[in-house]
């Protein structure tokens, strides 16, 4: 019988357990959208926050959410049964840890990840799935009438935009402290964050090596909040900030940091941006690109998915390490390592040619 196949003439005991099996990972697969969701309510009324002294009842947490009590009982149920919240009896949950990557106030937070990814832009942009493998491309254009970054540009979405930019702070936190790790600054004294957002990756950098001077180069409705979280890190002073278009010009350095910047485009953009930092490079010029590299197909490989979304929400992809060469070979660069960085993501670490 083929397998999966729900048909009971055919159907020895061993087939009715992996049809049901299957049919459970189907229906998880399907109700995807509904656990986003979940997590997202867990994260937007701040429960673990709420949580985070201590166990508490529903209604408690309720009064702190300004909730509706028997809606949040259902909610912490829900979330203890995906393993976010532990159930200690009498209606009063705890945090577990994976509860506590939602607080906001944690190293590793991965709470505005949860709340973009379920926010207007993204949100509307995957009903039109299926179109964008129709027709080969991203549908903010259908969903939200302009490109993502057109769309966090406006003043009207800024509060969106710096979710966005916190939420890639997030994802930063999971790969900063490897790639720090990894990264030899041996040489360099300037460093640019190409679309460095917030400048997580950068800033670590120069926490950890004081002879560095640090850039982002980012958009302008970005690089105020680069600004904030350096000051806040003490490190203005060996700090700037600035507002560019990385497809025009890049600024001089001995580092490039390319961090989830040639997942958003396509390969002619993606070449575009790679030779402007290699034309800006100076003698022995270095990069660091930090993707997900999609590896053997056919193994559970979450960089995949995060390709779907590339797919769905901009003009770029997650690619494989043959396809990255490709993109280093047509722009002046050659790659000398390649490094686990945390979180899923590689560090592939370049040298101009
Ligand atoms: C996926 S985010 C990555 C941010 C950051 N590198 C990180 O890993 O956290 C892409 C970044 O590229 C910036 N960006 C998009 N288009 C740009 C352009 N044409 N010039 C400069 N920055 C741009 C966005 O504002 C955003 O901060």
């Amino acid at each position: 019988m083929l397998e999966g196949s729900n048909d009971p003439s055919y159907t020895t005991p061993d087939d009715a357990m992996r049809a049901a099996a299957d049919a459970g990972a189907v229906l998880h697969m399907i109700t995807g959208a509904w656990v986003s969701q979940t997590t997202r309510a867990i994260a937007m009324l701040r429960i673990p926050d709420h949580l985070a002294a201590g166990a508490e009842t529903a209604e408690d947490v309720a009064k702190r959410a300004a909730s509706e009590p028997r809606a949040t009982y259902r909610l912490m149920r829900a979330a203890a049964s995906l393993g976010l919240l532990g159930y200690e009896g009498d209606r009063r949950f705890g945090l577990t840890g994976r509860g506590q990557l939602l607080r906001s106030d944690v190293p590793g937070s991965l709470r505005a990840l949860a709340l973009i990814q379920t926010a207007h832009a993204h949100w509307q942009s995957w009903e039109h799935f299926p179109d964008a493998v129709r027709q080969g491309g991203s549908q903010t254009k259908a969903a939200l009438g302009m490109d993502l970054f057109e769309y966090f540009a406006l003043p009207e979405n800024a509060e969106e935009a710096a979710l966005f930019a916190a939420a890639m702070g997030d994802l930063s936190g999971l790969v900063s402290q490897g790639a720090v790790a990894i990264v030899d600054t041996g040489g360099v004294s300037t460093v640019v964050d190409v679309g460095g957002a917030h400048g997580d990756f950068v800033l670590g950098l120069m926490r950890a090596n004081p002879q560095l001077r640090g850039q982002v180069l980012d958009l302008p409705h970005v690089v105020e909040g680069a600004r904030r979280e350096a000051a806040k890190a003490g490190l203005s002073d060996r700090f700037t900030a600035v507002a560019g278009d990385f497809l025009e010009e890049v600024p001089a350095a001995d580092l490039y940091l390319l961090k989830m910047i040639m997942h958003d485009w396509d390969d002619e953009r993606c070449v575009t941006i790679l030779r402007n930092c290699r034309s800006a490079a100076g003698p022995g010029g270095r990069a660091l690109v930090v993707e997900m590299v999609i590896g053997e197909i056919g193994k559970p490989d979450f960089s995949t998915r995060v390709d779907m979304n590339m797919l769905n929400v901009t003009r770029g992809m997650e690619r494989d390490v043959d396809e990255y060469d490709a993109l280093f070979a047509a722009s002046g660069w050659r790659r000398t390592a390649t490094d686990p960085a945390g979180g899923g993501y590689s560090i592939l670490q370049l040298e101009a040619v």
